[in-house]
């Protein structure tokens, strides 16, 4: 027997459909509230009760803190797989077999090389503009060398579009630093693997011998694993709702990027650190600061800290806590950052406040202190949480084309002026 929802407006009753998910969550599908009802609309401001799609990439339980992709769970994928396994995983469906992984490999190492007249366009950024603007608007200027992604009617195509993101991407981001730090533009090395080859695009100088370590190519890699996807979050919502408009993927992308860049979402990363560092140079009083956080006069926010989803530990964080031990151990680093932080979840975590509200460290609060002890300054944090989040966009623009989704163009209510008459400017 089918299960219904029944919706009662003056007196009058209307039913809609239950679903549930595989993982039974339950849904009222309210597809034909507006027909039936002679146009109500639901309103859900910030859409928290609003399921947008139906999906198969990733299952999050907030209230349980359980995270996997593709029915695989986050905390095997980060132990066992490796970035761009996971990437495959993420966007096609299935782990990849050995020559299908091989080939993905390859197919973007193919597409490593940038058009040399995307140099003009970073030449034109003054040297103090934020990494994550000038991804945002390379990842757009990718069109333009590269139209034939734009009208994507075949999986041949998108294929090629997806490979050529991916190998491209992180060549953007890794200019978009060498313009802040004015050091010379690295090219692919396509001997090495994804993550490696992030690095000396990073680091490496032509003057000196660039030595990979594989302790950060290791930390980089988990971190950037548990980055991939997360579901219908600010940033993957956007690249979903204008892909819908049939515009390209990489435009979609653009606009994620900018999405992400937001302190209240990717941008945290950044915010966290500057706030740790701004703890310590204050003489390290953690409580002062949790007493800033819950005043409600003061907007200040503890960074890092709350989730729209995760009423319990994000499973992230959890993961990313024992790597940052790991690491700054394994680098022979003492950060006082990573002291505050502790000390912050410790204090917090015990605090009516925090414990009322579900409040848990989210995977930006420890981030950033890895990326610290890899040497990445802070303005790359978020950028290296899109190279990160690059394979969810991608998987989620694809599964919105595959499912023929319409247009995305929510309702309002509208709250304005009843229809009032023009006065000429001479008479008001
Ligand atoms: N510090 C202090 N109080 C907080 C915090 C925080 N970090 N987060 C939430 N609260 C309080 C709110 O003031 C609110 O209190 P109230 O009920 O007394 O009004 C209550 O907790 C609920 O918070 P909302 O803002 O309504 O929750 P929402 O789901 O809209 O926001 C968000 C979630 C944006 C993540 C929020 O927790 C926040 O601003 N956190 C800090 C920024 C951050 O770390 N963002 C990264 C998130 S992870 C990611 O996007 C990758």
């Amino acid at each position: 027997m089918s299960e219904k929802a029944i919706l009662e407006i003056d007196g009058k009753k209307f039913e809609f459909p239950i679903i549930r998910g595989t993982e039974n969550e339950v849904s009222i599908d309210i597809k034909s509230l507006r027909s039936a009802t002679g146009g109500v609309i639901t309103l859900d401001s910030g859409f928290k009760n609003t399921g947008s799609c139906k999906s198969a990439i990733t299952f999050l339980n907030g209230e349980e803190g359980v995270l996997r992709y593709r029915g695989y769970a986050i905390e095997d994928l980060a132990e066992n797989s490796n970035f761009l396994e996971v990437a495959y995983l993420i966007i096609f469906g299935n782990l990849p077999s050995k020559e299908q992984f091989v080939k993905f490999e390859n197919d973007i190492k193919s597409e490593s090389l940038l058009n040399e007249e995307i140099k003009n366009i970073i030449d034109g950024f003054p040297k103090v503009a934020h990494p994550m603007g000038m991804l945002s608007s390379l990842t757009s200027a990718l069109t333009a060398f590269n139209p034939v992604t734009v009208d994507i009617n075949s999986e041949k195509e998108l294929y090629h579009a997806v490979v050529k993101i991916l190998g491209k991407f992180p060549v953007l981001a890794a200019w978009a630093h060498s313009k802040n730090k004015g050091t010379p533009l690295n090219y692919s090395d396509n001997s090495l693997d994804y993550i490696s080859n992030i690095m000396q695009m990073l680091f490496r100088i032509p003057t000196e011998k660039y030595r990979l370590n594989p302790i950060t190519v290791e930390a980089l890699d988990k971190l950037l694993i548990l980055h991939e996807d997360h579901e219908q979050n600010c940033s993957t919502s956007t690249v979903r709702i204008v892909g819908s408009s049939e515009a390209g993927l990489f435009a979609s992308i653009s606009a994620g990027v900018s999405a992400l860049w937001g302190r209240l979402h990717g941008g945290a990363n950044q915010a966290v650190i500057e706030m740790l560092e701004q703890i310590e140079k204050d003489g390290g009083d953690v409580e002062k600061y949790i007493l800033k956080a819950k005043d409600k006069n003061d907007s200040f926010r503890l960074m890092g800290f709350g989730h729209r989803v995760y009423k319990n530990f994000d499973p992230r964080a959890r993961i990313i806590k024992s790597y940052a031990d790991e690491v700054l151990k394994d680098l022979n680093i003492n950060d006082p950052a990573l002291k505050i932080a502790k000390h912050l979840e410790e204090v917090a975590l015990k605090d009516e406040y925090f414990v009322s509200r579900k409040l848990y460290p989210n995977v930006d609060f420890y981030s950033g202190i890895i990326y610290r002890a890899l040497g990445i300054p802070s303005e790359m944090f978020t950028v290296m949480f899109a190279i990160g989040r690059l394979p969810g966009w991608i998987a989620q623009w694809r599964e919105m084309r595959l499912n023929h989704e319409p247009i995305g163009r929510p309702r309002q209510l509208y709250i304005g002026e009843n229809l009032r008459k023009y006065t000429s400017i001479n008479n008001r």
